[in-house]
């Protein structure tokens, strides 16, 4: 990719490089690009880590493959499983993490260009990250429709659908009412394709707590122009990102790894105060 050739933009690969390049003023522009891994720490499983991931967990559903919950056509047969789920995901129950804070930090600091995410906890908006900053790829519980004459919900329904763990039906066409988050066999929605772009302005390009292994989303991070940082901070390598002569790898967990980059940037004081209010 074009990521393999050319001198570097970092004196090193390191965070401590990536640290002085930020606090030099040079990156305007920084693009986030988060998954679930993000949102582990604050209690919400992943989908896909071996033993503590979502699809790992899912046989007392008796899916026929684990994906199958957020399968469009598999939701029209048996709606069941999804609402079982979405009692235990729905918002409001869970904590951002200092990672969320983190995001946020950088929009205080002017230098949040956007935050793509494919999480559906809405945590980044809870942390404090204003809504247009922020592209949910994957939608989120925020909205709910009817899946066949796309009716809009009442959310207070919906919760109360969600809390008794029965199913809503539109009250016009007794279809089924599905929450805005991207299905298996569903569009993204139009923010995404209207900001995809944005990657190639960016000066420096955060991933964090995703496996970048679903499209589009995962072909983000190769929007980024050659010579503009990338810094990768998972607990594994992903989507090809560590191979370039601007990359940095952060690998373990993102709350220690934003930890270690807030600190190198002088700003890890700052950071905590501003989780300790969240
Ligand atoms: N710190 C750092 N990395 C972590 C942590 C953590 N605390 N917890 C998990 N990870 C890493 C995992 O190692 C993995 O690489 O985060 C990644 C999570 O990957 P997935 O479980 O595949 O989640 P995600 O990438 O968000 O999934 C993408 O798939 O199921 C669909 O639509 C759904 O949006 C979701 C999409």
């Amino acid at each position: 990719g074009q990521h393999e050739s050319s001198p570097g933009t970092l004196a090193e690969r390191t965070v401590e490089s990536l640290a002085k390049y930020i606090t030099n003023g040079k990156p305007k522009k920084i693009v986030v690009m988060t998954g679930a891994g993000i949102s582990t720490s604050a209690g919400i499983p992943d989908f896909r880590s071996p033993d503590t991931g979502l699809y790992a967990n899912l046989a007392r559903l008796n899916l026929p493959y684990a994906e199958a919950v957020f399968d469009i056509s598999y939701f029209r047969q048996n709606p069941e499983p999804f609402y079982t789920l979405a009692h235990e995901l729905y918002p409001g129950k869970f904590r951002p993490t200092i990672t969320h804070s983190f995001i946020r930090l950088l929009h205080e600091k002017g230098l949040l260009l956007m935050h793509f995410t494919q999480n559906i906890d809405c945590l980044d908006r809870e942390a404090g990250v204003p809504g247009d900053k922020i592209v949910e790829a994957h939608g989120s519980f925020a909205r709910q429709s009817c899946i066949d004459c796309s009716r809009p919900y009442p959310q207070d329904e919906l919760k109360r659908h969600v809390d008794a763990k029965s199913i809503p039906r539109c009250d016009h066409c007794k279809g089924l009412v599905k929450p805005e988050i991207v299905f298996f066999g569903e569009q993204l929605p139009a923010e995404f394709f209207k900001n995809k772009w944005l990657p190639s302005q960016a000066d420096l390009c955060i991933v964090m707590g995703t496996s970048l292994t679903v499209h589009p989303f995962a072909s983000l991070p190769s929007m980024v122009r050659e010579h503009r940082p990338r810094l990768l901070i998972n607990k594994e390598r992903v989507g090809g990102i560590g191979s370039g002569p601007d990359d940095v790898l952060l690998l373990g967990d993102c709350d220690a790894g934003v930890r270690k980059l807030a600190a190198a940037c002088g700003w890890l004081d700052e950071l905590e105060k501003l989780w300790a209010k969240t």
